[in-house]
């Protein structure tokens, strides 16, 4: 091996190239990334003005350590924090973060953002981003394992409006993508077990292999860095690959990543956003979603099985409370997204490790579904 060889081998292990369109990105994977931000991005760009854009929660844990990093390698870093939680993803709050910028003297020719938090962060750190001067780059740091496996991955950004979640947006893709998995440790147990629900997801749509392993999976010792450094790899390999493919949304690969996220959606809106995460929502939607392909794809009934005891594994959710409104999800459902003129495009699996967008499941299909949840 050249020096040059080894030294891409050796890349290889920790990061994965993402192509999107006319983009090249980086995902690097591994422990203690956080104290090498700086040298990182300066690979990348020219030292200049950046805005650290986090939520109240994050940067008291992470703000001092990414700074210092930053600083040491030149940079002038602004740090701006918003209130943690979905309900600060607003248009309002894009809005100040920019002016923030502004007064920090932020510039188009030098400046950039880094968004250091979950997938809140990522979303209105990458819109502001994409709107800031008509657009300067965008370096995430997630910190959440649902962030790093899918919502930093793709180039969608966005915030919610009063009528709805991610409304507005803009596709902005990285400059790079930093996983520093050190920072899952803090991570409350029920936010890091949702991002399993998108692992999860992966791996009925695109590899019955890693189903397998996640079938075989210490559950005990699921944060253990090595195994969810080369797990999170993994997960991002498989979601670039189906966006590098269908980079537009066009052909429907790209909608295979929604397996399990009409009814899960529905679960979602219909608990007010207060009853349950995305990636809980999620597994219900996956049960629902495995039983309609049972019915209409063919899905064997044991396949169904080993998802639903996948999910139960992994401490997600499979069944709805008795006391749930399921009403209330079926005056949302017509509003999704996938509901497009009239016809019902839904993803089923015929077999665990992949998947396929239907056009002819029924409202009734549905609504049987979720009567089993
Ligand atoms: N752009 C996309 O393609 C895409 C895909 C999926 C989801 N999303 C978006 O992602 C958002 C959900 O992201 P999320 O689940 O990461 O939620 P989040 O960003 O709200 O983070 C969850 C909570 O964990 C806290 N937290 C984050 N990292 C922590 C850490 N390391 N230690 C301790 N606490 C930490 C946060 O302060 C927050 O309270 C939604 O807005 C959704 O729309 C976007
Ligand atoms: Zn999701």
């Amino acid at each position: 091996l050249t020096g040059l060889e080894r030294g891409a081998a050796l890349e290889s292990v920790t990061s994965v190239r993402i192509l999107a369109g006319n983009h090249e990105y980086d995902a690097i994977v591994d422990s203690g990334l956080l104290d090498r931000v700086g040298p990182l991005i300066l690979e990348k760009a020219r030292p200049g003005r950046c805005a650290i854009v986090s939520d109240t929660n994050i940067s008291e844990l992470f703000a001092v350590r990414l700074r210092r990093s930053l600083t040491t390698s030149g940079f002038q870093p602004t740090l701006i924090t918003i209130p943690s939680g979905e309900q600060a993803k607003t248009f309002a709050q894009a809005g100040e973060i920019c002016d923030q910028m502004i007064a920090a003297g932020l510039d188009r020719k030098s400046s950039f953002v880094v968004g250091l938090g979950g997938g809140v962060i990522g979303d209105i750190s990458g819109f502001v981003a994409a709107i800031f001067q008509r657009g300067i780059p965008h370096v995430q740091i997630p910190t959440t394992l649902l962030a790093m496996v899918d919502s930093s991955i793709g180039g969608k950004t966005g915030v919610n409006t009063s009528a709805g979640k991610n409304l507005l947006g803009a596709v902005h893709h990285p400059l790079l993508v930093i996983d520093d998995v050190e920072v899952l440790q803090t991570l409350p147990d029920r936010e890091f077990v949702q991002g399993f629900a998108e692992i999860i997801k992966h791996a009925i749509i695109a590899d019955a292999e890693m189903f397998e392993q996640l079938n075989n999976t210490e559950a005990r010792s699921p944060r253990r860095p090595p195994a969810l450094q080369q797990l999170i790899k993994r997960n991002i390999e498989i979601k670039s690959r189906i966006v590098t493919r269908d980079e537009l949304d066009r052909t429907g690969e790209r909608a295979l990543l929604n397996f399990g996220h009409t009814v899960g959606h529905a679960i979602e809106r219909a608990g007010g956003y207060q009853t349950f995460l995305h990636g809980e929502a999620i597994s219900l939607g996956m049960v629902a979603a495995a039983n309609i392909s049972v019915k209409r794809a063919g899905l064997p009934a044991k396949h169904r099985d080993a998802i639903v005891s996948l999910l139960r594994r992994f401490k997600l959710p499979t069944q709805l409370p008795s006391g749930f409104a399921r009403e209330g999800m079926f005056q949302a459902l017509p509003f999704d997204k996938k509901f497009e003129s009239g016809k019902i495009r839904f993803v089923l699996t015929s077999k665990i490790g992949s998947a396929y967008l239907a056009s002819d499941i029924t409202m009734e299909d549905i609504q049987e579904a979720v009567e089993e949840l």
